[in-house]
């Protein structure tokens, strides 16, 4: 059966685990030889078209990455056309997009793994990432506390949903209106071992945390509600006084590009407790790991 990574939930709990191991061994074989990988980017990219296309190299492949506007996922032809065109070039489709409907589409007519590289529904690469690195770090999330500070988005929802996988306490604080809703605070509460609570300000979220994680107000995509996003998270800055709420070295995480004096103060992510660089080199780590995966390496 063809395996794919639309979403974090798509791996069960001891799924993730070989993944993140995966990520971690010095050698894995290459799966991708001789075999090409479609890097489809309906938006603009670092750490995400740089880690996944030096892991595809490194399993033995050959990436050629696509702006979204060149195969017009829907607009020159429709994802479907696109999704079974490609797959007959490569052994892998990967896809960053504004609606996660398109990445849910091409996965059902490809017999190709799909990869989603980020939606407005979710970041799967990034949170692999972000659980590697705590672990890195900190050693085993079980019990552990971690802090979300922000916007419920794509990268919180999957980092919370990896940390409840892996039995840690997840500790959301977003502002109303920008939080997650009842509903997907059962789902992932039925996730794992772990839990999820959430707050709507920022020092009763990081209590007790030994990380704290936050990312941009304004998402790709939302520029237009950027004056609007800006008053309402104005409080939801992670800030010295916010980290001293945490455990005494708790961690600082972001996925990056951080916007500074916004969602965090330079003198967090510039400090001493900041692994965003860590975590961003991560990426290219986990992508390794998840494409093995997907290609079968246990
Ligand atoms: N964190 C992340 O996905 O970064 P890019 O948008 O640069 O890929
Ligand atoms: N939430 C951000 C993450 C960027 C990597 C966005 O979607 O723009």
């Amino acid at each position: 059966m063809t395996r794919n990574l639309l979403d974090i939930v798509d791996l069960d709990a001891d799924e993730l685990s070989l993944v993140l191991d995966l990520a971690q061994r010095p050698a894995l074989p290459r799966v991708l030889d001789g075999q090409g990988a479609a890097l489809i980017f309906e938006k603009p990219s670092n750490r995400t078209r740089h880690s996944m296309e030096m892991a595809v190299v490194q399993l033995g492949g050959h990436p050629v990455y696509t702006r979204g506007e060149e195969v017009g996922l829907d607009v020159r032809e429709t994802v479907e056309d696109v999704t079974r065109v490609m797959a007959g070039y490569h052994g892998l489709l990967a896809a960053r997009v504004f609606q996660h409907d398109k990445v849910v589409r091409m996965a059902a007519c490809s017999p190709v793994p799909v990869v989603n590289m980020l939606s407005d529904h979710s970041h799967p690469l990034q949170g692999l990432a972000d659980v590697l690195t705590m672990q890195q770090v900190h050693g085993s999330l079980v019990g552990q506390t971690v802090a979300y500070v922000g916007d419920w988005n794509n990268v919180s929802r999957s980092l919370a949903e990896a940390c409840v996988m892996l039995g840690a306490h997840v500790s959301l604080g977003c502002p109303v209106g920008y939080h997650a809703p009842d509903e997907e605070l059962e789902r992932l509460a039925g996730l794992g071992v772990g839990s999820i609570r959430q707050s709507h300000r920022g020092a009763d979220a990081v209590r007790g945390a030994i990380a704290v994680h936050t990312d941009t107000w304004t998402s790709m995509g939302q520029e237009a509600e950027k004056a609007e996003r800006v008053k309402v998270f104005e409080g939801f800055g992670v800030d010295e006084t916010l980290m001293a709420h945490a455990l005494p070295g708790a961690g600082f995480y972001h996925c990056l590009p951080a916007y500074r004096g916004y969602e965090v103060a330079a003198e967090v992510i510039d400090g001493p407790h900041s692994h965003v660089i860590q975590q961003a080199h991560n990426r290219l780590h986990a992508a390794r790991g998840v494409l093995a995966f997907l290609f079968g390496v246990r």
